[in-house]
This record gives C-alpha cells, sequence and structure tokens, in this order.
C-alpha cells in the first residue's frame, strides 16, 4: 500500500486508541505511544467495561492494547473486541505484561487484529506492574515507569516516521507459537471485601469489568464473574478489598522471587 501521496498522509491524521485495562498500565502505554505518534486527533475507546462496535477505514490508524493472562488475551478482550471491524486498516497491537513472560498473546491479538480486517504493521510488548503485586510481593511494582514511557513515546514516533516514510511492513511477524498456549479454567474465587473497612463508596462496583461485585452490596462478590483483574484491589480507597486466596499468593510469592529482574519492552517493527 503506497500511503506518500499528499493526499493520502493528510487523511491519515487521526488515531484510535483502543484498549482493556483494569488496572491502567496498559492504558498509560497506550497514550504514551499514541503522543509519540502525534497526529492531530487522538480518539480513547476504553472497552474495560463496555464492548464497542466501530468500522474503521482504510485510512484510519488503530492501536489496540490489551494485558497478558497466563500467557494469552483475556477472552474477556476477545468478546469486547468482537465487533471492531477494518478495512485494511494500519493497526498497531500492544501486549503490557508483569514481567514474566508474554508467551503466545502478543501472535494471539496480532492475529485477532487480521481476522478483523486491519494490517498490523508494527506490534510491542511493554511491561507494568504485576496484578498480583502487592507490598509484601512487589512485582513490577510501579511499572510502566518514566523510561518505559519514554520508550513507549520514542516507539510512537518510530511508527509515525514509518507511516510518513511509507516503508510499511505488511502483517508484521511477532514472537509467540501455535497453537497458542492452552488456557487454563480459572478457579471460581475473588477477592474479598472486609466489612470494618468498607465505606461503601461503590467505587469497585463501578470499575469491575465484569460486574462480579453486587450493585448495592459490595460485600458480595460473584466469583464465577471474577477474572482476577485486580482492578478492586488497588483502586479500594479503604483498602478493603483483598486477595486472601492462598493460591494468588502463592503466585505472587513465586513471581516476586523468580521475576524480578526488570524487562525491557519488545518491539516488532
Ligand atoms: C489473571 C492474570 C494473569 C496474568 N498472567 C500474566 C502472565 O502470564 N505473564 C505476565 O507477565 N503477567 C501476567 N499478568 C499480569 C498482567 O499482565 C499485568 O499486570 C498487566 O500490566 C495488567 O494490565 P492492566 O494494568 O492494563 O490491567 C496476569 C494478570 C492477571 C490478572
Ligand atoms: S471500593 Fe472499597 S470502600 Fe468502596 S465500596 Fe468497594 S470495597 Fe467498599
Ligand atoms: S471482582 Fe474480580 S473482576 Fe471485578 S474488579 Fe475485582 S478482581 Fe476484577
Amino acid at each position: 500500500m503506497c500511503i506518500s501521496t499528499f493526499v493520502e498522509f493528510y487523511i491519515m491524521n487521526t488515531i484510535n486508541q483502543i484498549f482493556f485495562s483494569p488496572t491502567e498500565t496498559t492504558k498509560k502505554i497506550v497514550n504514551k505511544i499514541g503522543n509519540g505518534i502525534g497526529f492531530s486527533q487522538q480518539f480513547e475507546t476504553d472497552i474495560t467495561l463496555y464492548k464497542n462496535n466501530y468500522n474503521f477505514k482504510e485510512s484510519d490508524l488503530v492501536i489496540i492494547g490489551a494485558p497478558v493472562y497466563a500467557g494469552r488475551i483475556p477472552e474477556v478482550v476477545i468478546e469486547r473486541i468482537s465487533d471492531l471491524k477494518g478495512s485494511n486498516s494500519l493497526a498497531v497491537v500492544v501486549v503490557v505484561y508483569g514481567n514474566r513472560e508474554f508467551d503466545d498473546a502478543l501472535l494471539e491479538l496480532r492475529d485477532l487484529a487480521t481476522d478483523k480486517g486491519f494490517n498490523v504493521i508494527s506490534a510491542a510488548a511493554f511491561i507494568g506492574e504485576h496484578s498480583f503485586s502487592d507490598s509484601i510481593y512487589p512485582i513490577a511494582a510501579d511499572r510502566p515507569n518514566e523510561k518505559d514511557l519514554e520508550l513507549a513515546f520514542e516507539y510512537g514516533e518510530k511508527i509515525k516516521s514509518l507511516i510518513n516514510s511509507g516503508d510499511i511492513k505488511n502483517n508484521i511477524s511477532v514472537d509467540g507459537n501455535r497453537p497458542y498456549k492452552e488456557r487454563k479454567q480459572a478457579a471460581a474465587f475473588s477477592p474479598i471485601t472486609y466489612k470494618d473497612r468498607c465505606s461503601l463508596c461503590m467505587k469497585c462496583v463501578d470499575l469491575c469489568p465484569t460486574n462480579a461485585i453486587d450493585k448495592n452490596n459490595p460485600l458480595i462478590t460473584e466469583a464465577q464473574l471474577c477474572i482476577k483483574c485486580a482492578a478492586c484491589v488497588k483502586t479500594c480507597p479503604s483498602n478493603a478489598r483483598v486477595f486472601e486466596n492462598e493460591y494468588i499468593k502463592s503466585v505472587a510469592k513465586r513471581l516476586n522471587s523468580l521475576c524480578n529482574i526488570p524487562k525491557n519492552p519488545s518491539i516488532f517493527i
């Protein structure tokens, strides 16, 4: 595809940032990449809580961002993007992972985008604080840090140069294997709410991506619906939401000791 003529370059001035991001690390990275690309119009579509159906034109540039869950793209993300449609629209796909591995998630997101009619011209895996990280077992705590955000901005600038030069690779290759890692059935548990600390502010209810927390009573969570995203745990202003589950604690302990060497972003361009 030639996109170097004046008319086509003029048309490509819009970036659509689409992301699922319960604890907002993916959002931060996608926003920074968008800033780096720097087109004058930037639209943000946060699909953490809702599904969206959009038809993109060939002249659109879309950034699609998702966290890595167990080496894969979370099923809820697949459902949220199921009605996105591209018309050979340019896409950048980005996964954010908690310093363990991104395994097959980036390849899966690339494949999903391709299947939906996008031409994936670049892809990247960045690092974000692990959802299970806490003060006892920190895992990639406070990432993305300043350096990560700088790299995300520079990555955006590179994408812009690529588009302006017209020298883009169609459907870029990325790391990962097919068949993808087997998806394990998650056990049914959720964070609990400590009644004595809860102020009934309902913040957790509003930001739970799967409506697992009872709308009238935040002390009740439907464990089957919980995807363990930790949004409620990390956002509760009273520290009333806690993962008391032994499995999560043991995973956090293991990751804290095994994944303590900070990784660098992987960029495919
Ligand atoms: C259920 C679950 C599974 C996860 N699996 C992985 C994983 O396989 N590898 C990894 O490095 N991080 C993993 N993480 C950590 C997230 O990918 C990481 O914290 C990410 O930054 C969260 O994105 P968000 O802030 O946009 O929600 C997992 C998190 C959750 C909740
Ligand atoms: S965010 Fe915390 S304090 Fe607010 S309702 Fe939920 S558990 Fe209670
Ligand atoms: S209840 Fe589960 S799905 Fe809902 S915000 Fe909390 S951890 Fe995420």
